[in-house]
């Protein structure tokens, strides 16, 4: 028989990828998705036929009950969240109820109705923050620097909290940053790769961007959601961490992208303080090698192949050649 997942955060970027990734492996697959007054199904629009949709929130303990008796799942991916970091401190409560309590109340609703299902949380290598120690690594200590991170602690104890408590196969993997060119336009790398394209177009001479000194370890999304199926899949659950084992500055990042289209970042980049956070995470460098040893995970795309094919899909949207 085939298996039952349900995936919540079913219309972001990892949602799509990971649906796609468990139709192929012949699941059956539903989504968790919230009411909203516009569409935001436009990453499933090659899939929509073969999901099915069922209605709630993470803030509402009712629908996740009812999502978890209808879809009777054998795993549940908690993907949904407030996820963009810098709105976090404008909405500092609404990002711990979703991010935070969400997790609390969907881990509920799955002990309560259907407690053999298996749970992956997506958490985040915002939690490490002001890092301790570089690269940072399963053992390393958390210090979150914005709520949304602070938010992401929290939804890893209390996931790690039900498996202890009872016996639940909850596992966190513990993601650095992945793209693609499905990812948000706020999110600084899909920002740049949309900008690229449109100076390329006319449409803009600058784009306006805040700290280029950050660094993270960018990878592709669609590799990332390989590794959350993987936890679901040994026997024991755990905590994972996933990267590429490799960091870039936002301003390398710019460069690259830039350049794929014949352009110089110096000649168009910006700095706007209105982009610099109230505290910022300087350096993420991720140690997968926890990932690589027990799932057997290796990321497939590199840097410049990922930077590389934001920047072409962009170019692609706005109808412009290299
Ligand atoms: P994303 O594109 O922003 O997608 C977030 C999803 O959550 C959307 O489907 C959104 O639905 C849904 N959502 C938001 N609030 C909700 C609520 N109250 N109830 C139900 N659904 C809700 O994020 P992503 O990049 O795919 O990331 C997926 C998860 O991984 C997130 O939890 C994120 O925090 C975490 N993470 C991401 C990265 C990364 O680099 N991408 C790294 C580490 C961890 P709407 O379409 O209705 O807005
Ligand atoms: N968004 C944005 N916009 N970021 C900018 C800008 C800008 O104009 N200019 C510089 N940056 C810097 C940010 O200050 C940050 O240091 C870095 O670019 C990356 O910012 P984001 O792309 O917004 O991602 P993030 O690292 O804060 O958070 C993402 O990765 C986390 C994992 O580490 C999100 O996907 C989170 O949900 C995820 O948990």
């Amino acid at each position: 028989m085939n298996k039952r997942a349900l995936i919540t955060g079913l219309t972001g970027q990892d949602g799509s990828y990971l649906a796609e990734l468990l139709l192929d492996r012949g699941y059956e697959v539903f989504g968790l998705m919230r009411r909203s007054s516009s569409e935001t199904t436009e990453r499933l629009d090659d899939i929509a036929d073969r999901l099915t949709i069922i209605g709630g929130d993470l803030l509402d303990q009712t629908s996740l009950m009812d999502a978890i008796e209808q879809a009777n799942p054998d795993e549940v991916y908690n993907l949904a969240a407030q996820s963009f970091v810098a709105e976090s401190w404008k909405e500092p409560v609404y990002t711990g109820d979703v991010d935070a309590l969400g997790v609390t109340r969907l881990l509920e609703a799955i002990k309560r109705v259907h407690p053999a299902a298996r749970f992956y949380q997506a958490s985040s290598s915002e939690m490490f923050g002001k890092v301790h120690e570089t690269p940072q690594r399963e053992t390393t200590p958390f210090h979150p620097r914005s709520p949304y991170g602070a938010a992401k602690v929290y939804g890893y104890y209390i996931t790690m909290n039900y498996r202890e408590s009872y016996g639940m196969h909850a596992s966190n993997g513990i993601l650095f940053n992945h793209e693609s060119p499905r990812r948000g336009i706020e999110f600084v790398t899909r920002k740049i790769t949309d900008g690229v394209a449109r100076i390329k177009a006319e449409l803009a001479t600058e784009l306006a961007l805040g700290n280029l000194d950050a660094q993270r370890d960018w990878g592709f999304a669609g590799d990332y959601v390989q590794a959350m199926w993987l936890m679901l899949q040994q026997e024991e659950p755990g905590d994972y961490v996933v990267a590429t084992g490799e960091t870039h500055s936002v301003r390398e990042f710019c460069e690259v992208a830039f350049a794929r289209a014949g352009l110089d970042y110096e000649k168009h980049v910006v700095i706007d303080p209105r982009f610099v956070r109230p505290a910022e995470v300087e350096l993420l460098l991720g140690d997968p090698s926890k990932a690589k040893a027990e799932l057997g995970w290796e990321p497939k795309m590199g840097f410049r192949e990922l930077v590389e094919s934001m920047v072409d899909a962009d170019l692609a949207r706005y109808g412009v050649a290299r």
